[in-house]
């Protein structure tokens, strides 16, 4: 272990052998000297959790003639990484417990003997002053690491990711890599025992090594300064304490080549006045080539300049008010009826959205993977990132606050050079409590100390119509510390219309911007039935209720944008119906084969409506 681990180990009281946690992935690390482990891998399904009692992990074979093991990773199941194990195979659709996951790393030139069939994946020795890391984008839900039978990491949080470094744990020859992957619900987790998405588990999303100088760039954040659009603002810190370190900063577009000196904790930052910028915008995604260089490595990253801010009750990018013509989805590919992990998964999603005409996605409700944070960025569209605070999380439990301060962390670090990225979300459908509001309070201050350039949203379900009033209300402390206030409401499904639609007022955090980031109801993709009677389940019934959410919306006040559920119909566990679900929701604009629906064209025509409208502005 090199000295610096051990000293970290020392100073946190840990024997130098104890399993380090694992940590926020370095930042941008498609930038960076990547090797993917993506591919097949062996598994072994562990219902009962005996791999550990069995030390799997050490893949140990019969040396003599009394020896046996009851497990080999060579020979049986394989999965496909990036990917959940539920669409891999029929018998895994509703498993939820342990999955191992096995490959062998080869060092150097010799070639081991290994067994039929083995998961292989050659690597060439860390160099001198070289060190390796081990990268996972996604483990959901919580993992164990084992390197050559020794755990060396834990993660907990199935939507971003994290690293170990292992350049001084693996040896010439074979490294046999294994991964111990959960995803048992539990009621301190986030989220917690219920929610309405399929609980997809397994190594979901890109699996890398990353090499990187003895001392290298860790983190950065280069973004807008707070006080002018012509100004730039980087920030930077060093994988260690380093005084006086140079880094470099060239944007070759702007002539920009600043350099900035590190701190005493290799932490430094530097502001450059440029001449001309072309500001990012939806309608105009520009964005620079830059590169930031030290100590012989160089990070390459695109990174876009906007500015997105709340002035009274509207939302403004680079100055202008802009109407939210939101659209929501989740991290599924309804066709493979599996986690989307791909770019091609992610060009298949955000192209629907394109088609729809609107100009952002609330990434329900979760972190995406990168690759569709990243196209969105390319494509103009904007982002709104939550973590999976949803419904039923306990807030009284402090261990369930560390995972939602540490989930928020990686979700932040590793996204806010990510100028699609226009809003954080912090809950959804939460209600009022002394724990709520302090645990949510202090998640606000966290997200602010590490992003203050961003808008901060929760989505709210407690907004009722008040006969008495004649008006819709919400009464939540908590809405006043956010910048946005999103309102999640199903009229004319959860709750029946009790007057024309178009005739209900709302008067709901005036003071503030107002999105509905949720409405919608089910109906079966070619089931045609009464547009009056929900249960027909029919396109015209979710047509007409559209159509009616739209005129009831167009009295709010501070309205600035919608985001109809959903983009597809989803895989969920709740949605029992044998005829009309069969384990979907069918609240999509599209169906799971990808067709739309007739409620498809009544959003697609209002959005067209209001992008001619911002047009004429
Ligand atoms: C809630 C929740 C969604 C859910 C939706 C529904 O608003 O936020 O995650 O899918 O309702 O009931 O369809």
């Amino acid at each position: 272990m090199k000295l610096h681990a051990l000293l970290a180990a020392a100073l946190l009281g840990l024997s130098a052998t104890a399993p380090l946690a694992a940590r926020p992935a370095m930042t941008n690390v498609y930038g960076r000297d990547c090797q993917s482990l993506n591919g097949k891998w062996a598994a072994i399904v562990d219902p009962y959790d005996q791999g550990v009692p069995k030390e799997i992990f050490l893949n140990r074979t019969p040396q003599n003639d009394t020896e046996f093991f009851e497990y080999a990773f060579e020979g049986g199941l394989r999965l496909e990484v990036p990917g959940d194990w539920n669409s891999q195979r029929p018998e895994l659709e509703y498993y939820e417990g342990t999955v191992w996951y096995a490959r062998h790393l080869v060092v150097g030139e010799t070639v081991p003997q290994l067994p039929e069939g083995a998961c292989v994946t050659p690597v060439a020795a860390p160099r001198d002053g070289e060190r390796l890391f081990l990268y996972f984008g996604a483990v959901n839900y919580r993992c164990n690491v084992y390197l050559n039978g020794e755990k060396i990491a834990a993660h907990e949080g199935g939507f971003t990711p994290f690293e170990v470094e292992i350049g001084d744990r693996l040896h010439e020859g074979d490294n046999f890599l294994a991964v111990e992957v959960n995803n048992r619900r539990t009621p301190d987790a986030i989220p917690a025992l219920a929610f309405d998405w399929w609980n997809y588990g397994g190594i979901t999303r890109d699996v890398m090594l990353v090499r990187t100088p003895d001392r290298y760039i860790r983190d950065y954040f280069l973004h807008l300064d707070d006080d002018s659009d012509r100004r730039l603002r980087l920030d930077v810190e060093l994988s260690e304490p380093a005084a006086g370190t140079e880094v470099a900063l060239r944007i070759p577009e702007l002539g920009v080549e600043e350099t900035l000196r590190t701190d005493a904790q290799g932490r430094g930052s530097l502001t450059v006045d440029v001449r001309k910028l072309q500001l990012w915008a939806p309608e105009a995604p520009y964005l620079y080539d830059v590169e930031l260089s030290y100590g012989g490595e160089s990070l390459t990253d695109r990174i876009g300049f906007r500015r997105i801010a709340v002035d009274g009750t509207k939302v403004l990018v680079n100055g202008r008010e802009v109407f939210l013509r939101s659209i929501s989805f989740h991290e599924e590919i309804p066709q493979r009826r599996g986690r989307a992990c791909t770019p091609a998964d992610a060009q298949m999603l955000l192209s629907e959205v394109r088609a729809l005409g609107a100009n952002m996605v609330r990434l329900a409700h979760y972190p995406q993977n990168e690759h569709t944070v990243r196209m969105a960025e390319e494509m103009g569209i904007l982002l709104w990132e939550e973590i999976p605070i949803w419904q039923g999380i306990d807030f009284s439990d402090a261990g369930t606050e560390d995972k939602a301060r540490e989930m928020l962390r990686e979700m932040i670090v590793r996204d806010r050079n990510r100028c699609a990225i226009g809003f954080w979300g912090v809950a959804n459908e939460t209600r009022p409590s002394e724990p709520r509001d302090a645990f949510l309070t202090r998640l606000l201050e966290l997200g602010k100390s590490l992003d203050a350039s961003r808008l901060y949203v929760a989505a709210f379900d407690n907004v009722y119509y008040k006969p008495g009033s004649d008006r819709f209300e919400m009464h939540d402390d908590f809405a006043q510390l956010l910048d946005v206030v999103a309102v999640n409401k199903y009229m004319g499904w959860y709750a029946p219309w009790p007057k024309d639609p178009s005739e209900l007022r709302w008067e709901v955090c005036t003071d503030k911007p107002l999105m509905i980031s949720e409405f919608g109801g089910e109906a079966l993709y070619g089931q045609h039935g009464d547009p009056k009677r929900a249960s027909s389940w029919s396109e015209e019934y979710q047509e007409r209720l559209c159509a009616d959410n739209l005129a009831m919306f167009a009295n709010i006040p501070n309205l600035v944008g919608i985001s109809p559920w959903i983009l597809f119909d989803f895989r969920s566990p709740y949605r029992f119906h044998p005829v009309n679900q069969e384990g979907w929701n069918r609240k999509g604009l599209l169906s799971d084969r990808g067709l739309r629906k007739k409620a498809w064209y009544v959003i697609r025509d209002f959005y067209q409506a209001k992008r001619e409208e911002q047009s004429r502005k």
